[in-house]
């Protein structure tokens, strides 16, 4: 069973579909997380310097990334690992937000991730949200929704996010990177984001947590699935 949402940056796709593998006990991937962990490595290896990516560099350290999710069993979170490290935090900074649809626009990033993402979905019920996932990774996921909310909701969430993390950033400079990201993962040419035909959209700028559950569970075919389903973690 595998559920595909796709949208806007910060417009709460992994709220959501993390409360939705926590509901029916499946695997939650965060694809967007695997973007910047690619950008976090060529932030850390002087790949991007001040306005420029050299390309033929990252593609040749290509194989030195590794990727992976593990399961925090004090928090009942999936973190992602950078060859081995927790980068969890390191990944949401402003800095790595800046750089990384310049990264993820790059053909060979996206298939080595692509072919990554579609390994972890083989034999399980997971919830995978990102751009692409149900044009691309997923074509024929049982499930599709494409989620989109108000610029002012958008910045005002991850500005909460940032804060709540102990992170400074103005909502000016927000707003600044979502609408650049949004242009950038719209209009390139390595699997643009857009709206699978049979994606149901979602606009969730007034609904609460709560509202969004109700709604999913209303248009899913997944409702004789119990709620307690038998956990499933681990996604690597
Ligand atoms: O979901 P996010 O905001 O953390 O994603 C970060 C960036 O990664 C986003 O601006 C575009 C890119 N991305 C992508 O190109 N394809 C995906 N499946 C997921 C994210």
């Amino acid at each position: 069973m595998i559920i595909a949402i796709d949208g806007f940056s910060s417009c709460g796709k992994s709220t959501f579909a993390k409360a939705i593998a926590e509901r029916f006990g499946y695997a939650y991937i965060d694809t967007g997380a695997m973007y910047r962990a690619v950008t976090l490595f060529a932030l850390q290896n002087n790949i991007i310097t001040e306005d420029a990516i050299d390309i033929p560099s990252l593609l040749s350290r290509l194989d030195d990334i590794a990727v992976s999710f593990r399961r925090n069993t004090a928090t009942g979170q999936n973190e992602i690992l950078l060859n081995g490290e927790n980068v969890e935090n390191a990944i949401r900074t402003i800095e790595v937000s800046g750089k990384v649809s310049e990264i993820s626009a790059i053909k060979e990033v996206r298939m080595k991730l692509v072919s990554l993402q579609q390994l972890m979905g083989k034999n399980k019920s997971i919830v995978m949200d990102g751009r692409d996932i149900g044009t691309v990774v997923f074509p024929k996921a049982d499930m599709k929704i494409f989620m989109t909310a108000r610029d002012e909701v958008r910045v005002q969430r991850r500005y909460d996010e940032l804060v709540s993390k102990g992170m400074a950033a103005s909502r000016e400079e927000i707003k600044e990177n979502i609408t650049h990201r949004d242009y950038i993962d719209q209009h390139r040419e390595e699997n643009p984001l857009r709206q699978a035909k049979d994606a149901i959209v979602l606009d969730n700028s007034d609904m609460t947590p709560e509202q969004q559950m109700e709604w999913f569970i209303a248009r899913s075919h997944f409702s004789c699935i119990p709620a307690e389903a038998g956990k499933q973690s681990g996604n690597e």
